[in-house]
């Protein structure tokens, strides 16, 4: 069904309800791996890598003996081995005036000598850039290239292991994501750990990543050659030697390379005990994940959830159900979730984006419908996550919905994804007072927005102006 012919809900907001989820038990680990997919796009790795890992990590843990709880462990940690990825792409365009997607992905692949190591940075620092300013940029990576790696390293880890915590995972997984890129000789980041002093999962984790890139980039033969010559440097020799075992077990790389490895993964033993979901481990997932799409940008930060909080006032004032706002929120939430697959170079971009990078902006709410329609739980509201940019004129994008294809919702999640865009500071001005933020709505009501919903967020903002002073005044003085 296309995008246009697709029935998004009818704009009656009073007499529409919907389910929070979509009604039938939902499996945290299918869940999860899901929404890895958005972790893949941030990271420039094919579709499926995070999948593929967990795979090859939790055959390597069960090689190595390990069952019930600690296999959970390593089965988690190493699906969400990447979830504090988008928090050093705005650092890594900076530092290397490079396109952050395509840098991560190129990185992994180099065989991990220093020689590799700068050799790419020389290949890759500021290609598009001016002459002068990329030399600045080399030397500046050349001189302070170890602080450098090891800022990007703990940002992105134990940014990552914050937010498993807000997910509910055990310290274990938190801390096998934490230290995902410290190697078994101590040379790895951001502590340089060795040995045993590396968690189990964060070993397990960092060799089955590898695995995968290398079988992605050159076969069954490059991945075993690959952890083989890194045996006792990168990697712990038991893990590697584990590994070799598993590989060779028919059916493995079969699994892999082929398009049963969802129903092979989700019959694995953690994800069989993984339990059933609730509501509001529902709602913390999805909040979960707008910190990583708000991690992204540091334009950015805050945006989703200020965007769900005004779409939650919109839709209170305007009298929907308990339930149906609930799993409008988780829309509002995760509305931008396509920003992960569009590069920091075009996103923080000062000034007039060119008409590719203007493309690659206008794509990311189809993004966001593509990655949201994958995860079942989040299924019913993808189109509407998918069409926030769109307007009622027809000129809005991707797919120019005119008025009557924008239902309720939609209409609710625009403003308050404009309004928060003119209320909050942006690199090249200051946040706008609410009331010149109004007026440019109330400019574009009837053909960009939907006067109902304006209104009502002028009525939810003073309400909320008005307890805010009631409450000042209350105040006893000092
Ligand atoms: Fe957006
Ligand atoms: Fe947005």
């Amino acid at each position: 069904m296309s995008p246009k012919s697709a029935l998004l809900v009818a704009p009656k907001a009073q007499s529409s309800s919907a389910p929070a989820s979509s009604g039938h038990a939902i499996n945290l680990a299918e869940l999860l791996a899901a929404l890895s997919h958005a972790l893949d796009l941030t990271e420039g790795q094919p579709e499926g890598h995070c999948k593929r890992a967990c795979w090859i990590g939790t055959h390597i843990a069960m090689e190595m003996g390990q069952s019930g709880q600690a296999l959970s462990d390593v089965y988690f940690a190493t699906l969400l081995k990447d979830l504090g990825c988008s928090s050093n792409a705005a650092r890594i365009c900076e530092l290397y005036l490079a396109d952050d997607i395509s840098f991560k992905r190129d990185f992994k692949t180099i065989d991990g000598s220093l020689s590799a190591a700068l050799r790419f940075v020389l290949d890759k620092t500021g290609l598009q850039s001016g002459f002068s300013e990329r030399v600045r940029a080399i030397l500046n990576i050349l001189r302070n290239g170890g602080q450098i790696a090891r800022e990007l390293i703990e940002t992105r880890c134990h940014r990552g292991a914050d937010i498993a915590a807000k997910m509910r995972f055990s310290p274990e997984v938190q801390d096998g994501i934490r230290w995902l890129d410290e190697h078994w000789d101590g040379s790895g980041k951001p502590e340089g750990r060795a040995g045993i002093n590396i968690p189990l999962p964060s070993r397990i984790a960092l060799a089955a990543q590898v695995a995968d890139i290398f079988h992605s980039e050159g076969g069954r033969k490059a991945a075993r050659a690959e952890l083989s010559a890194r045996r006792d440097t990168w990697f712990d020799p038991a893990v590697v030697d584990a590994f070799l075992a598993a590989e060779a077990r028919p059916g493995f790389w079969d699994t892999v390379e082929g398009h049963s490895l969802d129903s092979s993964l989700f019959g694995l033993p953690p994800a069989l005990g993984s339990t059933a979901i609730d509501e509001d481990l529902l709602d913390d997932i999805a909040a979960a994940f707008a910190d990583v799409i708000d991690a992204k940008s540091p334009f950015t930060a805050g945006h989703s959830r200020r965007v769900t909080l005004f779409t939650d006032m919109i839709a209170e004032e305007m009298g929907l159900q308990p339930s149906h706002r609930q799993w409008l929120r988780r829309a509002a939430l995760l509305h931008d979730i396509g920003k992960l697959a569009v590069s920091n170079q075009i996103l923080d971009k000062p000034g007039k984006p060119a008409d590719d990078e203007w493309k690659a902006i206008r794509s990311h709410p189809a993004h966001s419908a593509d990655i949201l329609r994958q995860v079942a739980a989040f299924r019913h509201f993808a189109e509407i996550a998918g069409a926030h940019h769109e307007r009622l004129d027809g000129k809005g994008y991707p797919h120019g919905l005119v008025a009557n294809q924008i239902g309720i919702e939609v209409r609710m999640l625009t403003v308050a994804d404009v309004f928060d865009a003119l209320t909050a500071d942006r690199p090249y001005r200051n946040a706008m007072p609410v009331e010149a933020a109004f007026a440019i709505l109330d400019r574009d009501v009837g053909s960009a927005f939907d006067g109902e919903c304006v209104a009502a967020l002028k009525r939810a903002t003073a309400r909320l102006a008005d307890s805010t002073t009631a409450e000042a005044t209350a105040q006893p003085l000092r």
